[in-house]
This record gives C-alpha cells, structure tokens and sequence, in this order.
C-alpha cells in the first residue's frame, strides 16, 4: 500500500501543557508525522483553519463537551479529517455519543501513551485510505510521473502511452507482465484511473496471498447460509468491482476450478455466490497481472488456455530497470523525498559516485529494491550524504556485476560508548529497524516469510510494522 503518499499531521487538543507535550513527544517519536498541539477548542479550530490536518485528537472538554462540537466544525472544515475523542474513565456512556458525533475512535482519559498511539497510527492509515481516491484521480504531475508511475525513459513513455488508449477504450481484458517489483499494480491502478471507470471501484485481488479455499468466496461472495457458518450474506469482491476495475495480482497462481469460474465471468458477463443459484450480472474490466511465464504454465497445463487467451487480449511488458537505467535517479529523488516528508532531519540523498554505482546495478528487485534501499538509507543516514562507503555491499561492485549478498554473512554491531552515554531506546529502535528491513528487503516486502527469517510472529511482525509505521510493498 505505498503508492501514495499524503502529508500527514495530528493535532491534539488538551488543556494541560505538560500532558500534552509528553503524547506529542510520544507520538511523534513512534509515528511518522508532524504533530502540533492546541489548549483549547478555539485556538484548534485557528489550527484548522491554517493547517491541513489528517487527524484530531481532542478531549471531551468538560461540562459544555465543547469537544463534540469541535468534531463537527473539524469535519465541515476538511471532509476527510479523522478524529479520536478521549472519554474520561468515568463517563463511558459519553463514548456512545462521541462516536455518534462521527469519533472513528474513543480513548479513555488520562491518555495511556501506548494505546493513543495505536489509535493515531490507524487513523492516520485510515486517512491514507481516504484520501487515495482523490491523488489517483489526479492527472499528471511532473513529481508524480504518470498516475504515480515514475519515468521518463523511452521505454515507459510508451507504456504511458498504450495505458491511456487502454484506459480510453475501456472494457478488453488487460495482462500486465513484468518481473517482481516493476510497478504491475501501478500499472493496472493507471489503467483504471485514466478512464471511465474511475468513477467507479478499482478493486484488487492477490490471488498468491489468498488461502485458496477463501478466494473463491472473496471473488465471488457467498449466501446466507451458503456452508456452516455463513450466517449471512457476503458481497464478493467481484460485484464491489462492478462498473470499474477488479484486478487480479499473481493471476498465475490462481488454482484450476476458479480459473473455470473466472473464464466464466469474462465470457458470460455474470457469476453466481458460493451457495446461490441465481446469476448476477457483472460489469467489470479484469486486468491481470503475473510474474510468471504464463505460457509455459500453458503448456505446462497449469493453466487454461482458454483463460490465457481471454486475458491476453492486450498485453502489457514493463521492462525491468535494468533496462532502463535513465529511471533510476528519478525514482530515487521521488522515494528521497517520500522518505524525508515530514522528518526533522531529512536524507540528503547520495553522492555522486554513490549514484553512478546504483546506475550499474543490475536491480534484480525492480523499483520495489530501489525503495526499500532508500527507506533504509534515508533512516541510517538521516542528516547525512550516503557515499559509495555506505551503500550496502551487495551494490558495491560498480562493474555491474554485483552479486547477491550471502544472506548467512554473519554481521557484527557494535557501538562505541563514551562518558556521555549513549541514547539506549534510539539505538535499540534502529538496531530492530535494520533487522526488519533487511529482512523485508531479502523477502521482496514479504511479512511472513520475513517473519520467519526474524523468527517472530507473523502478528507480532506486523504489529511492530505498524507501530514503527514502517509501509512494505504490499
Ligand atoms: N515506476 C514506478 N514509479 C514509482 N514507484 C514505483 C514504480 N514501479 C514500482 N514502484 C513501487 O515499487 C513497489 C512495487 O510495485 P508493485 O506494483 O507492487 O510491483 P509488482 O506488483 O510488479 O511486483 C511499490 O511500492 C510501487 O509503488
Ligand atoms: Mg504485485
């Protein structure tokens, strides 16, 4: 989910200085954004008025529960605002009527630091989710490329060029072919956001991340009482797709009794739910995507023909990086300036011999590689320039021919510490940070196989991803 980014804030309004500084300070330290700060209902709504803000987070402000109505004007000033109200322990009965007021989320006060943060990091990511439809229906911008799709190489320009006819003609089935990490569900969002169908749902499906006995129902939803358990309906994602875009990430993974009901769908215009008897006519452009060399599987007889020629009515290659070298400083000031909004101390990017080796590597990850190397660059050399020095050794051998670094290579850490001290928690922080990156780097963005390479709970992974508010590939 890191396509798009929005400037993010949090203002919290609370009446006690100290207080509210230390959940500032809390907050900002943990989640990636600006915080600001109001005593009172009034110098908030001021606040509003000059700064854009994703999230508000204000006390009930007792007896007149000036805070409810503060909720209300937040949310006339900027529709997509998101707000937590803190509710003191004693009045519960008064969350009810926060929420009532449009509160995503109640907090008991006196503000336990750990859980407002949660609540801060989910409703910032729900503000993410919110604003998104209004970037991808933005058109070009220089900083944005295409649809979000940077590049200006020959080789892109053309593909620019070939999603605005598609996207212009509307309903054919497209199939996005390019290695891992070479922007494929950019390119089908591109494909949505550019036509018609923008006005309606662009919805995807990781058929590779789906246990196979679920996406049967997610695809196509299920009726009441369709197996044990479904005590009531559910809208498959299909029919949410209707009228605009479903998009079918890892198509070649897709098990051979879906493909039959897919290979249905696009022929039939129609599909019924687990369980249901009655077929709902569907209206949807289905663009695929795969890493995998579909026609080999076609031969191979994993997967239907039939299917493949149906999908395959407009190809779509994105080349790999490497073919496209004149890319790579583009996106890496784009992902530099992604990775340094809003940070006190911002990456001042890398040098120029750093630069000309990055050019050489041959990025067997895609641009998926290139971003997460700039995460990690911009969080280890915050305030710095990375040189040739600093860049991880695997992109060391300016000859192009850099290898693989052996993932078993046994690293040491060490920090020197003089009578001054040494911060214990930042150091500990970026320790398990490197940690997680190199893991999520070695998976391709992959949580639960990096969870087992870090031998931590999936769960527990996840948690500290969000907590560190750390956005992987996926
Ligand atoms: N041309 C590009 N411009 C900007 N970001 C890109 C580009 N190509 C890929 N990305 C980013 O790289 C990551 C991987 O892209 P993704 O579409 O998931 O790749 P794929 O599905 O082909 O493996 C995403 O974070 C995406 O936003
Ligand atoms: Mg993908």
């Amino acid at each position: 989910m890191s396509m798009f980014y929005s400037l993010r804030s949090v203002l919290i309004v609370h009446n006690n200085a100290k207080e509210r500084g230390e959940l500032a300070v809390a907050i900002r330290k943990t989640v990636d954004c600006t915080v600001l700060e109001s005593d009172s209902p009034e110098r908030a709504l001021e606040a509003l008025q000059e700064d854009e803000i994703s999230v508000i987070l204000t006390d009930l402000f007792a007896p007149a529960n000036a805070g409810l109505e503060l909720l209300k004007k937040a949310s006339k000033l900027n529709t997509q605002i998101v707000t937590i109200v803190g509710v003191p322990v004693n009045q519960r009965n008064l969350a009810l009527e926060a929420l009532k007021f449009g509160a995503f989320f109640c907090l008991n006060t006196p503000y336990n630091h750990e859980e407002t943060i949660i609540a801060t990091s989910r409703a910032l990511q729900h503000h993410d989710l919110l604003t998104k439809g209004e970037v991808r229906g933005r058109k070009f911008r220089k900083s944005d490329g295409f649809h979000g799709i940077i590049g200006q190489s020959a080789k892109m320009r053309q593909l620019f060029n070939n999603i605005e006819k598609l996207a212009a003609e509307g309903d054919s089935s497209v199939l996005v072919l390019g290695e891992s990490g070479t922007g494929k569900e950019l390119v089908a969002r591109a494909i949505h956001a550019h036509g018609p169908r923008s006005r309606k749902n662009f919805v995807p499906v990781n058929c590779a991340a789906i246990p196979e006995d679920l996406l049967e129902s997610e695809l196509f939803g299920y009726v009441k009482g369709a197996f044990t358990g479904a005590n009531q309906a559910k809208m498959g994602r299909l029919q949410y797709a209707d009228g605009g875009t479903l998009f079918l990430d890892e198509i070649g993974d897709m098990k051979a009794s879906l493909q039959a009901k897919l290979l249905r769908v696009l022929q039939e215009k129609e599909f019924e739910p687990v369980g249901g008897i009655k077929p709902i006519p569907v209206d949807v452009r289905v663009v695929a995507a795969t890493h995998r060399d579909l026609e080999k599987s076609v031969s191979e007889g994993r997967f239907r023909e039939d299917l493949y020629y149906r999908l395959n009515v407009v190809p779509l290659q994105i080349p790999p990086l490497r073919k496209r070298k004149e890319d790579i400083p583009l996106l890496i000031d784009k992902f530099i300036m992604t990775y340094n909004r809003q940070k006190k101390n911002p990456f001042k990017g890398f040098s120029h011999e750093a630069l000309q080796v990055l050019k050489q590597y041959p990025w067997p990850g895609n641009v998926r590689e290139l971003e997460n190397l700039v995460q990690r660059m911009s969080i280890f050399f915050a305030g710095q320039t990375a040189g040739c020095e600093d860049l991880p050794e695997k992109y060391q051998g300016s000859d192009g021919t850099a290898q693989e670094q052996q993932a078993s290579e046994p690293q040491e850490y060490s920090v020197s510490m003089d009578e001054g001290g040494v911060d214990f928690n930042l150091l500990v922080n970026r320790f398990e940070n490197q940690l997680i990156l190199q893991a999520l780097n070695m998976t391709g963005g992959n949580k639960r196989e990096a969870a087992k390479l870090l031998n931590l709970k999936r769960t527990t992974l996840i948690e500290k991803l969000k907590r560190k508010n750390i956005q992987t590939g996926d």
